[in-house]
């Protein structure tokens, strides 16, 4: 086989290992073996960078670079659809589309899932992706085309001969319940805020900046409607089958309905059986499956008369309050809790619901022991809806929210311009403490082995560990004499220590407990400031210009290395051996390859978007400008660089490099 035959070879055997992984869940090789033809792909392709393509299966991965998003006009609206909460409608519904199609037998309907995420407009040109644009306001949206090409149940090249050349889909993009539970708990663990349900959680990750970040999440996609000129069959159904073959996946739930009555079984069949889904659903869609019908009943300006939603009611249940208990964060954020008699609520028992914040629990006006109503929608934490205050006790007091802090006593004070109030004793309170003791050994951060809640708590206690760089000074033998630990737990937790030596610098940043500073943001700065030093001693204004860093990320960073006690722990932690820099070139601060120069970028490319090339000479130490002149240093060209460009460079005598031979100059 020559290369090119091979890297065809390999991008077309991934291309379907992804889909019986991804779209059918019928893997039929290992990860290993997959992993392994991806790396020999990524090998061949570093050889001949001639063969790359944008779309090829190792570009999945993801960037780092960040990008902003272009707004994109819909070709055809995007139109929302009209939903109701009763069976009856949905009947009334198809009996209204039957008598204005007229006829005698009843038109085959199409029922599916209504999948809550958010949706998305894929644009295929002669069967490959070209756009994702995200519905937006129906009219435009956003482009975000190189998050979308990270979720892997998105064919990037369909494969089929009777693929039209000009291809919309639309489906939805959502976020499995157990990756939402993945991501909340680190966001919990990082006192970052929780998204509610997977829905915010799939609109937040479709738009972060940074699609290695979305790659790492786990989106997935399910089709649910194809639009073009020269589409395969003349209905719905027969559409979404094709849509499957050509590598969507297109959900087993689709089914032909062909009388009222299995219209009505189905939804009382998936009224539960939704339950038992991967990922979250918050109804059912009911849509006309002929085509031609669909176009004779028409549109309002909203929503399709051919189609209706029939939404699932939020599973509801009365409980009595047992107590309001008030937690301390890791950062000092304090939290209402409402401690409840346990109840069943979609399966699971509930005990304890979160109330966020005084606002919250004013807004609800929760008083001593009163009857609460707990639910359950799209939501996976029970949340408080209301109270039913006929059944309040008289004379029950309002529960007031506490003035200090319950572990340390002391005033709290409120974080300006929010809701949330917080214990200022950093550095004294305990709770706070072991909340970063155990964030410090956590999987994410130093990755110490052997010490749970518990364990923090004795250590702490025994005052073996008040300071994360303690760590350093225990022994097997002091863990077991002062820590009565057993020597199996001792040797281990010695044995996580010594290995957090060479745990890299970004997670060092991060085990810090800098307030607002969780996984992303440490790394981001460890890789922008590349050691220590730099971290410490940079001003407000320099961290603003690291991406997604804002101001109030840069004061909290400045605020905590201006802390004695927070340089005298990171020297500790240096003299223990700690790292203290990323390794050469993982660091991005930056270099000066560039610089001097001034570029001008004209033309498509093929590797990287645009606004991706400005950020690279950017950070390069370069300059970019819009227009050739002699100060031009040279033209980045792309395809397509307009004829008087090329002829004003060559007049000027400004020389014009093409994309590889740019990639190649950088060392990329
Ligand atoms: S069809 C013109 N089918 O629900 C009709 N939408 O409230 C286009 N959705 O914006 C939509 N599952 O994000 C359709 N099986 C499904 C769906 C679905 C979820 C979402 C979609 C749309 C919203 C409308």
């Amino acid at each position: 086989m020559t290369p090119s035959e091979e890297i065809k070879y390999l991008r077309d055997e991934l291309n379907r290992h992804n889909r019986l992984y991804y779209v059918e869940a019928a893997p039929e090789i290992s990860d290993m073996d997959y992993d392994m033809m991806l790396k020999r792909l990524e090998a061949l392709e570093k050889e001949h960078p001639e063969l790359d393509d944008p779309l090829s299966p190792t570009h999945r991965v993801g960037s780092d670079i960040n990008k902003s998003f272009a707004q994109v006009a819909h070709e055809r609206p995007m139109l929302s659809l009209a939903n109701t909460y009763n069976i009856d409608e949905v009947d009334d519904w198809a009996r209204r589309c039957n008598d204005t199609l007229g006829g005698s037998e009843f038109h085959a309907v199409v029922g599916e899932m209504k999948f809550d995420g958010t949706s998305i407009s894929l644009i295929y040109k002669d069967g490959r992706l070209v756009r994702a644009v995200t519905r937006g306001d129906g009219e435009k949206g956003d482009d975000v085309t190189a998050n979308v090409m990270t979720i892997k149940s998105i064919p990037l090249q369909l494969t089929g001969d009777d693929v039209p050349s000009d291809l919309e889909m639309r489906g939805e993009i959502v976020l499995p319940w157990k990756a939402f539970d993945r991501l909340n708990e680190q966001r919990a663990f990082n006192e970052e805020p929780l998204f509610a349900n997977p829905r915010n959680a799939a609109a937040g990750t479709l738009k972060l900046q940074n699609s290695a970040e979305v790659a790492r999440r786990g989106l997935d996609a399910y089709i649910y409607y194809m639009l073009g000129d020269n589409l395969p069959a003349d209905n719905h159904y027969d559409n979404m089958m094709v849509a499957r073959r050509w590598g969507f996946k297109v959900s087993d739930a689709m089914t032909l309905l062909s009388s009222l009555k299995e219209v009505d079984d189905y939804i009382n069949h998936w009224d539960t059986a939704r339950k038992e889904l991967p990922v979250a659903t918050d109804g059912l869609v009911f849509k006309i499956n002929s085509l031609k019908q669909q176009l004779n009943l028409g549109s309002t300006a909203k929503s399709p008369r051919w189609a209706i939603a029939y939404k699932f009611k939020a599973e509801r249940a009365l409980t009595r309050l047992k107590y309001v208990s008030f937690e301390v964060g890791r950062m000092g954020i304090i939290t209402p809790v409402a401690n409840l008699e346990p109840v069943l609520l979609s399966g699971t028992i509930v005990k304890r619901a979160s109330l966020h914040n005084e606002d919250i629990v004013r807004q609800l006006d929760i008083h001593q022991h009163d009857m609460l109503y707990v639910e359950k929608g799209g939501e996976i934490i029970p949340k408080i809806t209301g109270v039913d205050t006929s059944a309040r006790e008289p004379g029950a007091a309002e529960v007031e929210f506490v003035k200090f802090c319950p572990d340390c006593g002391t005033r709290l004070e409120r974080v300006p311009g929010e809701a949330a109030w917080f214990c200022p004793n950093r550095y004294g309170c305990p709770q706070q403490i072991i909340g970063r003791i155990r964030h410090f050994v956590g999987r994410h951060a130093m990755d110490i082995d052997g010490v749970g809640e518990e364990i923090s708590a004795t250590l702490f206690a025994t005052g073996l560990v008040r300071n994360i760089a303690d760590f350093y000074d225990l022994t097997v033998d002091r863990l077991m004499l002062e820590g009565a630990l057993g020597p199996r737990t001792a040797e281990r937790i010695m044995e996580g220590v010594e290995q957090s030596r060479t745990v890299t610098f970004d997670r060092v940043v991060y085990s810090l407990s800098i307030p607002y500073c969780g996984e992303t943001v440490s790394r981001k700065l460890a890789r922008s400031t590349g050691n220590i030093d730099r971290l410490m001693n940079m001003s407000e204004i320099e961290f603003t210009a690291i991406e997604d860093v804002g101001p109030r990320i840069a004061a909290a960073v400045v605020e905590f290395f201006a802390l004695d006690i927070n340089r005298t722990t990171v020297e500790r932690l240096r003299n223990a051996g700690l790292q203290m820099a990323m390794p050469e070139g993982q660091d991005q601060a930056g270099s000066d390859e560039l610089a001097g120069k001034v570029i001008v970028i004209s033309g498509v490319f093929a590797h990287h978007s645009r606004d991706e090339y400005k950020a690279m000479i950017e950070r390069m130490g370069g300059k970019n400008s819009g227009s050739i002149s002699k100060k031009t240093s040279f033209v980045l060209a792309g395809e397509n660089m307009g004829p008087a460009k090329l002829e004003k460079a060559k007049a000027l005598g400004v020389p014009v490099i093409g994309e590889d031979e740019f990639l190649k100059m950088i060392g990329d």
